[in-house]
């Protein structure tokens, strides 16, 4: 496709009907110049290609296809490889389907466990869940399929999602909230974007030039299209005005014959318009260059990968005692109605219809012969007193009782927040009854983000399985028996009670707004800095073998730019092979910003058999050490000494390392409002200051012996530090002048050029 020559033949009504879909799914074709029709559809863990009836709420049904774990169990497996495996096998049904584009992955961030799509997101970490998102998006294109990166920025609650203006500062943006695009953006390339219902600081995502223009485009590079959640344009002019590409769903003409008349008046400069086609053009132009007709894929194949992937995203949050894997003839009890009917996917427009299901009773036929009891109703709180009943007595028949319990639909979903933490009080209920006749407990949750656990000392061992895809039955029973160990490790901090939260009081906000009051200290880079309890850690992730961590080291002791190799050797010292995650935490140590106690900069998987040693290996670069600074609206690299820490978990730190990081001080724009303690950061600063300070020498105490007695020279210091330069006239007893001082505060902005 020449897509120069196509844009330059088109006509100001094809131009405009081009930036809206035709219908639900479909781009608008242009039969006369050649551009077909491309399908796009939902994503992100398997296809939902509705063939009749279209909606964005996963209400018709959709082709079959295979239901793989949610974002927020995937994220857990801190695994790339595994993650561009997933994102292939998507691309190739979609290749099959002839869907040029599959929406997704989701890479918004974990503000709140109350997001009743957190199940969608991967993590409260930027890094983690940017890498992780990158590598989903490099495995569909890989395919010739693109992606659909969403939902571009911060749409963190279903609260009012498609009004509510997110309040969030500069720094707090760039270093969490965009931070996730970014990664997945310049570690991705995904041939699309769809921007958020909700406005950030006031103005809707889908007409934001700042966002769509200035930080995707001038920032980050971006050469791809953008186009809005399913509803979400509010002027459509606008909106192409400040980046946006295309309208989704089709709303209407009168959109097309805005946007005419807006360039008809001048009101919208034909050439933005053009920029908004040509993009249009050259997705299409990827489409149809990619796209392989008469594809097959074989959806017994891709059952047993969505069951290999589960596998390596759950994760073992207890084991006292060892009590697992179940070894042995053991006599088991399955119970719980989420053992037979598993909870593995959620609820709104990501929901796939499967192709088929193993729940965790279809899979453990063949490993033993297990006893079962419902113990509860699915819907609804109340107790089954005879569900109940009979699931105490399995209990207390068995000598281990795997508990299948969670989160039902009805409780977190698309389109609305959890109010409360906690699993149904009839689930509870149970468990407390299970515990009064059994002490082997092993609880199996299904859930797609943390819950509260007041039971936690009552039960031993409990394997986290999140929404484990249609296969997760099987990979439960693969983890329960032991076949192979667990290995994820939490993409999120579980924390101990809801009001723990750090968006506990501003969320979801009022009616119009919600303040993410807590800047950048979200999840662990919250519970850290004020050192509290948590129920389990981010990172946190147990194995069935032991791992020793030894010789961190570092490619140089000193860091001034381009890479930074970190090593650490892993020992599995248990007898039995399994993977051990690595992460690798940067913590600046006499930092002057506020910054947070620690951050994840990198992390490693590596496989290892009993006994075998194996290196793990990152690199880190400037941006490892970099906050966001607003005084000069970009990265700073802070120079200081940084602890590189290779720990098992945020909470679990093994090995410590040094580095000295090496940077010019950042420029101070001296003003006369500026104080004295921020002046002094300036080399050079001390002498340019001392004819004006030296009238401080009236609280001087070397100066005056009287004054010296009660005012000591931290206490001038003291003062100093936040005096602004023009308040020390009114200590210079009519000797400074303002003339003289606003020398000074020009000679100070010179010695910094
Ligand atoms: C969701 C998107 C989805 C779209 C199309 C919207 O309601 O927010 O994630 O891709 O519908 O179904």
């Amino acid at each position: 496709m020449d897509v120069k020559k196509i844009l330059s033949e088109m006509t100001l009504e094809e131009k405009a009907k081009l930036c809206q879909g035709l219908d639900f799914w479909h781009t608008v074709p242009v039969e006369r110049l050649g551009v077909p029709s491309m399908m796009v559809s939902d994503g992100p863990h398997g296809l939902r290609k509705q063939a009749e009836q279209a909606d964005h709420l996963g209400v018709n049904e959709s082709i079959k296809a295979v239901c793989y774990p949610t974002a927020a169990g995937t994220a857990c497996s801190f695994d790339r490889e595994l993650l561009e495996t997933l994102g292939s096998a998507l691309g190739k049904t979609c290749q099959a389907e002839n869907v040029g584009v599959i929406l997704g992955p989701a890479a918004n961030i974990k503000r709140s466990p109350l997001c009743g799509r957190n199940f969608e997101y991967f993590s409260e970490d930027p890094y983690l869940s940017g890498e992780i998102a990158a590598a989903h998006i490099r495995g569909v294109q890989k395919e010739g399929v693109g992606t659909s990166l969403k939902h571009f920025a911060a749409n963190n609650q279903e609260t009012r999602r498609m009004s509510v203006s997110a309040e969030i500062d500069e720094r707090t943006l760039r270093e969490i909230y965009l931070a996730s695009f970014e990664g997945a953006v310049k570690g991705g390339d995904p041939w699309t974007l769809m921007c958020s219902y909700n406005k950030i600081n006031g103005t809707y995502s889908s007409e934001n030039p700042w966002l769509l223009t200035d930080v995707l485009r001038g920032d980050w590079g971006y050469k791809g299209a953008v186009m809005t959640d399913w509803g979400a344009c509010n002027d459509h002019v606008k909106g192409v005005a400040a980046g946006l590409e295309l309208e989704m769903p089709r709303s209407g003409d009168e959109n097309d014959q805005a946007v005419i008349d807006a360039v008809k008046n001048s009101q919208l400069d034909e050439a933005v318009l053009d920029r908004a086609v040509e993009r249009m053009l050259n997705l299409i132009n990827l489409y149809e260059t990619n796209h392989r007709a008469g594809e097959t894929i074989d959806l017994n194949e891709q059952h047993h990968l969505a069951r290999r992937i589960a596998r390596e995203s759950m994760v073992l949050l207890k084991n006292d005692g060892g009590l697992l894997p179940i070894k042995g003839n053991k006599k088991v009890a399955f119970i719980g109605r989420f053992a037979e009917q598993p909870r593995f996917q959620g609820g709104g427009s990501s929901h796939i219809n499967c192709s088929e299901e193993t729940s965790a009773l279809d899979a453990v036929r063949s490993v033993s012969a297990v006893t079962y009891a419902a113990g509860y109703d699915i819907a609804g709180d109340t107790v089954n007193e005879a569900l109940e009943t009979e699931a105490v007595k399995a209990a207390a028949e068995a000598e281990v009782a795997v508990l299948f319990l969670g989160l039902p639909d009805a409780f977190e979903s698309e389109g609305y927040d959890r109010d409360h933490m906690r699993m149904p009080a009839c689930q509870e209920h149970l468990l407390n009854a299970v515990a009064a006749v059994q002490k082997n407990i092993v609880v199996v949750l299904h859930n797609g983000a943390p819950i509260e656990m007041p039971w936690v000392d009552q039960v031993p061992a409990i394997l986290e399985a999140y929404l484990g895809g249609q296969a997760g039955g099987g990979a439960v029973v693969d983890l329960l028996f032991g076949a192979v160990s667990p290995c994820g490790k939490l993409a999120e901090t579980f924390p101990v009670k809801l009001s723990d939260t750090p968006s506990y009081l501003n969320f979801p906000g009022d009616a119009e707004h919600v303040v993410y009051a807590e800047g950048v200290y979200v999840g662990y880079r919250y519970y850290d800095k004020k050192e509290m309890p948590v129920l389990f850690p981010f990172g946190h992730g147990l194995s069935y073998t032991t791992f020793v961590y030894s010789n961190l080291r570092l490619s140089a002791d000193n860091y001034k730019s381009g890479k930074l190799a970190v090593s650490v050797d892993v020992t599995n010292t248990g007898d039995m092979a399994a993977k051990e995650i690595v992460e690798i935490y940067v913590r600046p140590e006499n930092a002057v910003k506020d910054r947070p106690v620690r951050e994840l900069k990198g992390f490693a998987k590596i496989a290892l058999a009993p006994g075998e040693t194996g290196t793990a290996t990152v690199e880190l670069d400037e941006r490892s050490f970099s906050y966001w600074e607003t005084t000069i609206h970009d990265w700073y690299m802070e120079p200081g000494k940084y602890a590189i820490e290779a720990a098992a978990s945020s909470r679990d730190i093994r090995l410590t390392a040094e580095v000295e990081v090496e940077n010019k001080p950042l420029r101070v724009n001296v003003t006369m409002d500026t104080t004295f303690g921020d002046v002094m950061a300036i080399p050079g600063a001390k002498e340019v200051v001392a004819d004006v300070t030296k009238f401080m020498g009236m609280f001087n105490a070397e100066e005056d012996s009287a004054a010296g007695e009660a005012i000591s020279t931290e206490m001038v210091e003291a003062m100093l530090r936040f005096m602004p330069i023009h308040n020390m006239r009114s200590f210079s007893d009519g000797k400074l002048t303002r003339e003289e001082l606003q020398r000074v505060v020009e000679k100070l902005n010179q010695i910094q050029e």
